[in-house]
């Protein structure tokens, strides 16, 4: 019996995904450059292995799907998939579909569709998010493509994806590179989130000395609140944690320099490119770069031992809310750029892609889920493209929480503890809300210096200053 669908490349995350088709009832064929992995892969797939065909070529595994194949491509982002295209296509006929599940960067996405031609393959770009666990028992899954493929991979996709109160966490959200957008902008949230709760652990750590059990509580705490998600689920266990060897908080043996694949830098530069802030998103790449920077560090913070970094004074219970509220504040307005990003993307590219799906399908699977995406989700209702922060149940929300994260930034300030992701969120929130600012200055230097002109308040038209007037 032939398989249904076919996946190419066994690391972590096809492995997974291989075994959570087979176990939906799928028969797969399964594919990796190394045969030795692909028999292994077979061999302890325990129960699941009969729903499993091993191939030892690409011509095997073409001639052991049943036709029109799709088949999920699951190799490292780059080169590789383009070396996999290449060398799967003799194989495959024009009504099969190659899915490539990766991280690929979306313009990628959108040349390969491109060099396809009229009898290749069809092309989808499939965005997955939800690390090992995710791929083996329910990923969210983005995808990019025409409706006519979607239509036909979509129930295997459903069947896999995680559900949220039993609606799947798979959707398809616009043509080409639509898929592989939207996971890299989600990618470009989970940096700002994850810096933003870094940021919070910094001023419990080194403003109030607490201990990293101590703070693993406080974020227990926070996630039976609105904070609830999954990445504040994992930081409490993160932080209760100990190590083995030293008997240490886990955290404490760790070095503080963050890597980075390049997915949250994309999210950024997209975001750059389209003229649209998304400050949240590139503090927080700017703060994994900063973080690689151990050796300048330390010689700096010689360099400057004197200034020191003072304790925080008078924070009680309520500081411990404000940074609860603070957070949920930056993670508002983090949000609410990542979305503002996909609103301008969809507009340039004319991809339509629905919001309130978008959010729909992060509530469950991917990194970020969490009860929250359900409040954005309600606030896209209807196909609004406008800002979160317009959205008349964030603008309540953000009244309290930004008075609490104005209060976390300005006492980290004064104590000299770095806040970049919340600061810069911050920032963006009060630009936001000034109806009138200040760039009408930036216009009077620009027209000074480069006479690039101006529009004025009074009257339609383009304009240049008296500058000459002035001596
Ligand atoms: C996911 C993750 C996953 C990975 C990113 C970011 O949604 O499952 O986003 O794709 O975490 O690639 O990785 P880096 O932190 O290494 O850039």
């Amino acid at each position: 019996q032939q398989a249904d669908i076919g996946l190419i490349g066994l690391g972590v995350m096809g492995a997974n995904l291989a075994l959570n088709i087979a176990e939906n009832g799928y028969r797969v064929a399964v594919f990796n450059r190394t045969v030795e992995k692909t028999h292994a892969f077979h061999q302890e797939a325990g129960a699941l292995k009969d729903k499993i065909i091993p191939c030892e070529t690409l011509e095997e595994l073409a001639k052991n799907i049943r036709a029109p194949r799709p088949i999920i491509l699951m190799v490292k982002a780059g080169d590789a998939v383009d070396e996999q295209i290449a060398a799967l296509k003799p194989f495959l006929a024009k009504e099969d579909i190659i899915i490539d599940a990766g991280n690929a960067n979306f313009h990628d996405t959108v040349r390969r569709l491109k060099e396809l031609g009229a009898n290749d393959p069809t092309f989808v770009g499939m965005g997955v998010s939800g690390g090992e666990e995710g791929a083996r028992h329910g990923p969210s899954i983005m995808v990019g493509g025409t409706p006519e493929s979607y239509a036909r991979i979509e129930p295997v996709l459903t069947a896999i994806s995680a559900k949220y109160e039993g609606e799947s966490c798979a959707a398809l959200l616009g043509p080409d590179g639509a898929g592989h957008f939207v996971k890299t902008i989600h990618n470009g949230i989970e940096y700002a989130d994850m810096q933003m709760i870094a940021e919070i652990y910094g001023i419990l750590r080194d403003g109030l000395g607490l201990s990293p059990a101590e703070i693993g509580k406080i974020f227990d705490k926070w996630n039976k609140g609105p904070l609830n998600s999954y990445l504040i689920e994992i930081t409490a266990k993160v932080l209760a944690a100990t190590d083995k060897e030293t008997g240490k908080p886990a955290v404490e043996i760790i070095v503080d320099s963050a890597g980075q694949k390049g997915t949250g830098r994309w999210a950024a530069i997209e975001a750059q490119m389209l003229g649209i802030p998304a400050t949240g998103i590139e503090a927080a790449v700017a703060a994994r770069s900063i973080s690689a920077l151990g050796g300048e560090r330390a010689k700096a913070a010689k360099a400057y031992a004197s200034l020191g970094t003072p304790k925080l004074a008078g924070t009680d219970q309520s500081f411990i809310d404000a940074l609860e509220q603070g957070l949920l504040a930056g993670k508002i307005a983090a949000y609410a750029q990542g979305f503002a990003v996909m609103a301008g993307a969809s507009t340039e590219h004319g991809w339509n892609i629905p919001l309130d799906t978008t959010a729909k399908i992060w509530r469950a699977g991917c990194i970020i889920r969490s009860q929250f995406l359900d409040e954005i989700a309600s606030a896209f209702t209807g196909g609004s493209q406008d800002n979160l922060l317009l959205a008349p149940s964030f603008v309540e929300r953000m009244k309290t929480a930004s008075t609490a994260l104005r209060d976390v930034v300005a006492k980290a300030a004064l104590a000299g503890l770095p806040t970049p992701a919340l600061a810069a969120a911050l920032s963006y929130f009060d630009g936001y809300r000034q109806a009138r600012g200040t760039a009408n200055l930036i216009q009077a230097q620009r027209d000074f210096f480069g006479a690039h002109g101006f529009k004025r308040v009074d009257k339609e038209g383009d304009f240049h200053g008296p500058w000459s007037d002035v001596s």
